[in-house]
């Protein structure tokens, strides 16, 4: 059975060459991830040869414009989209804000939003500002001890008013996968439309966003090993009944409607570099099989991904299990479209942002704090204010980084 070439997935980024860069054990990984060589030889091309407005006739105009196209293209393939159907805002935050202020309309004093409580803010926070135009806000509650949601909790919650439903496909503290088919089946039938936050799981599972099921799903590609920009993706029918936020004259532009702030040029022209690095992954791995479509490879690659990543995973898991100065946030075993690597610790003895200090002088990072995700901590019993510690790895991150991270974590717990 193939399993991940990690050292040359490691030798696609150029961080790890850097001399102190690579000397770290880098899991922070949920707040943003590395770039391989082929995004940032795109941006860099991009900057230097055609960093003007890409419309035009000139070389650096149709280069730029070109790049920005193939950039389009490139996500939609990896998806299983049209391009048309992918907005490239600057973030999930601003692309979620735009969408609520798109659904909007739709909206009659009375109609339902359910949105969760395990959610990052930005899932949540739009919605409930819709209270202030009539719509009435119910919160989907996840289980305290687990911080997992129930299906039948939903099903209690909708009802003939309900209209929207928001929740997530992986939470970024409790770091479970949500039964998305399940999910969808009960929204349907209730006539509602679903909202998914995909920025947790997309660097675990690039979305196939036909096979998951949601009418909307976003996610950020800083995340995902490329440029900083959020996509925003819907289904054509419920995307042409949105009311559009951009200028007026740019309505009915599939790439400038639901984008106000106007596309990052040079970060949707470096972006076909994401899908030049799964390619290029998928031939190393897999040299016969070159012909298959985009968005097979970047499933087997991501298939490879999440298995390295579990197995790594279940090392922090079983180290933290044994320890009684530490509460695991959520499952204690990852699993492949289960749980993934986004570990959050609540240490008993010390704060997170003291241990994740110690941790930095061994040369490891991890994160501390509440991660945007105040109401789900909340939720779980634990203080906003200290947090929790996150370790969170993603396909790049290796067995030798897990020993750094574990050594570093056994010495300053003492
Ligand atoms: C689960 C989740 N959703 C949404 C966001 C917001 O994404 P962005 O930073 O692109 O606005 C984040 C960012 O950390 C996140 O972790």
């Amino acid at each position: 059975m193939t399993t991940l070439d990690v050292t040359h997935v490691r030798a696609q980024y150029p961080a790890f060459d850097h001399p102190e860069t690579s000397r770290w054990a880098y899991f922070e990984n949920a707040g943003g991830s590395y770039v391989p060589r082929q995004v940032s030889e795109r941006l860099h091309r991009f900057f230097t040869e055609y960093k003007v407005q890409p419309s035009g006739y000139s070389y650096m105009q149709q280069q730029a414009a070109q790049a920005m196209d193939a950039g389009y293209a490139a996500v939609a393939a990896m998806i299983d989209a049209d391009p048309e159907e992918i907005t490239l805002g600057p973030s999930t935050t601003i692309n979620l804000y735009v969408l609520a202020q798109a659904l909007r309309p739709r909206l009659s004093a009375g109609d339902e939003i359910i949105v969760t409580n395990q959610d990052h803010e930005a899932n949540i926070g739009c919605w409930r500002r819709l209270e202030e135009f009539g719509a009435v806000l119910r919160e989907w509650r996840i289980d305290p001890e687990t911080g997992e949601l129930d299906a039948n909790d939903l099903k209690a919650l909708v009802n003939n008013r309900t209209r929207i439903l928001c929740f997530n496909l992986c939470s970024n503290i409790v770091g479970s996968m949500n039964d998305v088919a399940t999910i969808c089946d009960i929204a349907r039938a209730a006539g509602a439309i679903t909202i998914a936050d995909g920025v947790s799981y997309a660097p675990h599972h690039f979305p196939d966003v036909h096979a998951l099921g949601p009418d909307f799903i976003v996610f950020s590609t800083y995340k995902t090993f490329a440029t900083h920009l959020g996509v925003l993706w819907g289904k054509p029918e419920q995307l042409s009944a949105l009311t559009p936020q951009g200028h007026f004259f740019n309505a009915d532009k599939p790439h400038y409607r639901l984008n106000p702030a106007g596309p990052l040029h040079a970060e949707i022209g470096a972006l076909a570099g994401l899908c030049q690095y799964i390619q290029d992954l998928h031939r190393h791995h897999f040299p016969e099989r070159s012909g298959e479509p985009l968005r097979t490879r970047t499933e087997t690659m991501f298939d490879l991904f999440s298995a390295h990543e579990t197995n790594l995973a279940n090392r922090i898991l079983d180290f933290a299990r044994e320890r009684r100065d530490l509460r695991i946030v959520g499952r204690d075993r990852a699993e492949p479209r289960g749980r993934a690597g986004t570990i959050a610790l609540v240490p008993g003895k010390q704060t997170p942002d003291r241990l994740a200090r110690s941790l930095a002088e061994c040369r490891v990072a991890v994160g501390a704090g509440h991660f945007y995700a105040v109401r789900c901590l909340k939720a779980l019993g634990i203080s906003p204010e200290s947090g929790v510690l996150r370790i969170s790895l993603v396909h790049y991150n290796s067995a030798h980084d897990v020993h750094q991270l574990l050594t570093a974590l056994d010495e300053v717990l003492q």
